[in-house]
């Protein structure tokens, strides 16, 4: 990687800012539902804890816009991590000031403690200049762990570094980095992308960027739709972006150009309603009847994927291939998943439909990679800049 690594660093008696996505459900009852992202970050933690860093953990949990939301609080998510750890972490009561800086004053080496969220302020999503100071005066180093916030150019995520002597990646950073960043660079070939979800317009950049990687994009869910219109069939009451007919025209002829294998499914479970107790019937893509929608890949589309799943030394995958949280419609997607599972390619999975049919589907262990960013892993899959990594301090 080219940017300075949490292990390269001495963090003895140094007061370490780490910035984690801890962006996590809670019940109603305030509990974390899923603390998949925290132990996704405990070995950053744990390294820097057993280096004897006064470590001052930092995140944003949900969207209060600028406003302090007590439900949004990290009191439980400092609990769990504390759980985790096998260690008190206690929750400062705010991000930055003096209280803060008091608390973290008083940290000794090895001790953690939880900032509240710093979307509280209404500086952070704004990259505000005086709250990335206050933020930078709390720490000798910072360290990025938050790879699921890296595609926001926040002032917990950018604006600190500017203010900080040394900013680096932690270890979860640099391991979501590699994966993604070999896949689309240098990848072990046949590559095969599968994409899915509901609509084109969320993975139009991700669409245009792959056409030009793998050498087969395969397509399902809500999406497929679309593409099959722009091929001249009858999709029926099927999910369909009329506004989006040209730009799929346009990367089906790229692919067709550059002769990358296009593959949409060519039969599906359909419904008259996105129900559970709806009626289902399975129909080819070019006998779909009026007033029913595709809401699933039929048996002969998830065959047909299997076979380019099971040929891929590279896999990529984001996105459902139907409504999979409902019963009837989740065939697809978990046959995907199977296929993914047993294909003996480098998986990597992302996005949090994806991530939630691979653990339903009991494939979750099989996977090689398991992003812990939706939007940051595909816009890394774009080809853009993540902004939070670029601000990361280059190694020499
Ligand atoms: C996520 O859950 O994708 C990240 O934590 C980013 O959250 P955001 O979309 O609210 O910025």
């Amino acid at each position: 990687m080219a940017k300075v690594s949490i292990a390269d660093l001495d963090l003895k008696g140094k007061r370490v800012l780490l910035r984690v996505d801890f962006n996590v459900p809670l019940s109603e009852r305030q509990e974390v539902t899923d603390d998949t992202r925290i132990r996704a970050a405990l070995p950053t933690i744990r390294h820097a804890l057993g280096q004897g860093a006064k470590l001052l953990l930092i995140s944003h949990l949900g969207r209060p816009k600028g406003k302090v939301v007590p439900a949004l609080s990290l009191a439980p998510v400092a609990a769990r991590l504390s759980q985790l750890l096998g260690q008190p972490v206690a929750v400062a009561p705010d991000c930055m000031g003096d209280a803060v800086k008091a608390a973290a004053a008083a940290l000794r080496p090895g001790q953690a403690l939880m900032l509240e969220n710093c979307r509280f302020h209404a500086g952070d999503e704004k990259n505000d200049e005086a709250m990335s100071r206050a933020l930078a005066e709390l720490c000798d180093v910072f360290v990025n762990d938050a790879f699921g916030t890296a595609h926001r150019a926040h002032a917990s995520t950018v604006g600190v570094t500017k203010f900080v002597p040394l900013s680096a990646a932690g270890f979860l950073m640099a391991k979501e980095l590699e994966y993604l960043g070999r896949a689309v660079a240098d990848p072990a070939r046949p590559f095969v992308a599968v994409l899915g979800g509901a609509k084109v317009s969320d993975k139009i950049g991700v669409l245009k960027h792959l056409v030009t990687k793998v050498d087969a994009l395969l397509v399902g869910g809500g999406m497929a739709y679309t593409f099959l219109k722009a091929q001249g069939m009858d999709v029926g009451a099927s999910l369909l972006e009329a506004d989006k007919l040209d730009v799929a025209r346009e990367i089906l002829d790229r692919a067709r150009a550059t002769g990358v294998t296009f593959l949409l499914p060519m039969d599906h479970v359909i419904a008259e309603k996105a129900e559970a107790t709806a009626p289902t019937r399975t129909a080819d893509s070019t006998a779909i009847p009026a007033g029913w929608m595709g809401l699933d890949i039929g048996p002969k589309a998830r065959e047909a994927f299997a076979t380019v799943i099971r040929g891929a030394r590279t896999l990529v995958w984001n996105g459902p291939m139907g409504v999979f949280e409902l019963p009837p419609f989740r065939e697809g997607t978990f046959a995907v998943a199977r296929a993914i599972a047993i294909s003996g390619a480098t998986s990597i999975v992302g996005g949090g439909d994806s991530v939630a049919a691979v653990t339903q589907a009991g494939v979750a262990d099989k996977m090689s990679h398991i992003s812990t960013g939706g939007g940051a892993s595909l816009e890394f899959l774009e080809g853009i800049d993540l902004p939070g990594v670029a601000a990361l301090t280059d190694k020499k």
